[in-house]
């Protein structure tokens, strides 16, 4: 399976550790058919050291396409190793993670987002990723760290990686990372967001493919930012909090595909039947709890929410099985919300235009003249 059987990654839904695993995933595609998925990050090393129980970390079942594999790391070896063993799974494209500022990754690691300091070695291991799959290769970045937080540095790192490796698409988390040890989530918040370098880089390199990513809140914020002119949009926190709002209405007002009638009443009934036939199956795991997690978002902003999440963590205590989960639980939720197959965000009507003035604020173009300092350097 590749990549060019799928739509486009208008949509993705970004990779998150802890957050978008298997169980996740599977709720995600259950409600929308054409998101793309990406898996949350995994170190090469995890998948060179446990290369006799690779299905607990790479397996995946054939509905959750088209989904990328994120992987990081900084040593080459391991890079190419970790990509080989996970070919036979048929990811549809291989991520390299160079943005995450976790201490445990950018610090002591030296991976994540540190790497956009040093353009060459991404290169080399986008070529060295490339060179052992079949899959398009991609790079997830910020848009610079700490001081090095210009747009010509940040174009000088898109430059050299798509010069010196066949990476062609970009996911831009349009906000820098700092490195003085604030928290990842502080990370996700503290540094404003400048979506004016995102679009600056659709202006100055028009050979590449770009996703934006980063406070896209609501299909309505996607396609403001598809009618600006982006190639692909990436959502994280809203898409894992309010999945039913964020994802069920991609398939039709993203990517033009009828407008499905699936309620989530039926959804819940399919991932039940999911989550009761892989609960325990590696020894404990997953649990219950690691089943339940992903639908906590479910019916945020709805009437009844309260009482079933109050009602979910009791019955988390007494419930072995997701079906007697359900059933315990579900009479909080009104059948109306249960049955319909409206998905309307109420931050739909909140919020204006993100993007608005944009075009106005875009950095001066990529100085060329740069360019040749940059390979040749
Ligand atoms: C819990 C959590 C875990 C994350 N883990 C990863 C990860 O494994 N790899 C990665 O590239 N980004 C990771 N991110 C960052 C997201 O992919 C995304 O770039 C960020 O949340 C900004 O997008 P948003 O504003 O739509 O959430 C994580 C974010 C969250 C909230």
């Amino acid at each position: 399976m590749v990549a060019w059987h799928y739509y486009p990654p208008l949509f993705s839904v970004a990779p998150m550790m802890e957050w978008t695993d298997h169980h996740y995933r599977t709720l995600a595609r259950l409600i929308s058919k054409h998101a793309w998925l990406y898996t949350e990050m995994l170190a090469a090393e995890t998948i060179v050291y446990q290369k006799d129980n690779l299905d607990r970390f790479l397996a995946f079942s054939p509905e959750q396409h088209p989904i990328v594999l994120q992987i990081g790391g900084n040593n080459l070896e391991h890079l190419a190793k970790a990509t080989e063993l996970a070919n036979p799974y048929q990811y549809d494209e291989i991520n390299f993670n160079c943005g995450c500022p976790s201490p445990k990754v950018a610090g002591h690691g030296c991976f994540g987002v540190r790497l956009m300091l040093n353009p060459e070695f991404v290169g080399e291991a986008m070529s060295v990723i490339a060179a052992k799959t079949s899959s398009p290769v991609t790079v997830k970045c910020r848009i610079g760290v700490d001081d090095h937080d210009s747009y010509n540095e940040l174009c000088d790192f898109i430059y050299k990686v798509s010069s010196l490796s066949p990476t062609r698409h970009f996911i831009i988390h349009s906000r820098k990372a700092l490195l003085n040890g604030i928290s990842p989530a502080d990370n996700r918040k503290i540094p404003p967001l400048r979506y004016e370098y995102y679009f600056a880089l659709l202006r100055d390199f028009p050979e590449l493919t770009f996703s934006i990513n980063g406070g896209i809140n609501s299909v309505s914020e996607v396609k403001s930012a598809i009618s600006q002119g982006a190639h692909g949009v990436m959502l994280g926190r809203a898409a894992y909090n309010k999945p039913w709002h964020t994802l069920a209405r991609v398939d039709s007002d993203i990517y033009g595909a009828p407008i499905s009638n699936i309620t989530r009443r039926q959804i819940l009934k399919e991932y039940q039947a999911y989550g009761d036939s892989v609960i325990g199956m590696y020894g404990k795991k997953p649990t219950l709890r690691d089943l339940v997690k992903p639908l906590f978002g479910l019916f945020h902003s709805e009437p009844g929410n309260g009482i079933w999440k109050r009602k979910a963590d009791a019955a988390l205590h007494s419930c072995t099985t997701m079906k007697s989960f359900l059933e315990e639980t579900l009479d909080a939720i009104p059948d109306s919300v249960l049955d319909s197959t409206v998905a309307t965000d109420p931050s739909d009507f909140t919020n204006e235009n993100i993007f608005a003035n944009v075009g106005a604020r875009l950095p001066p173009p990529y100085d060329d003249s740069r360019e040749e300092e940059v390979v040749s350097a």
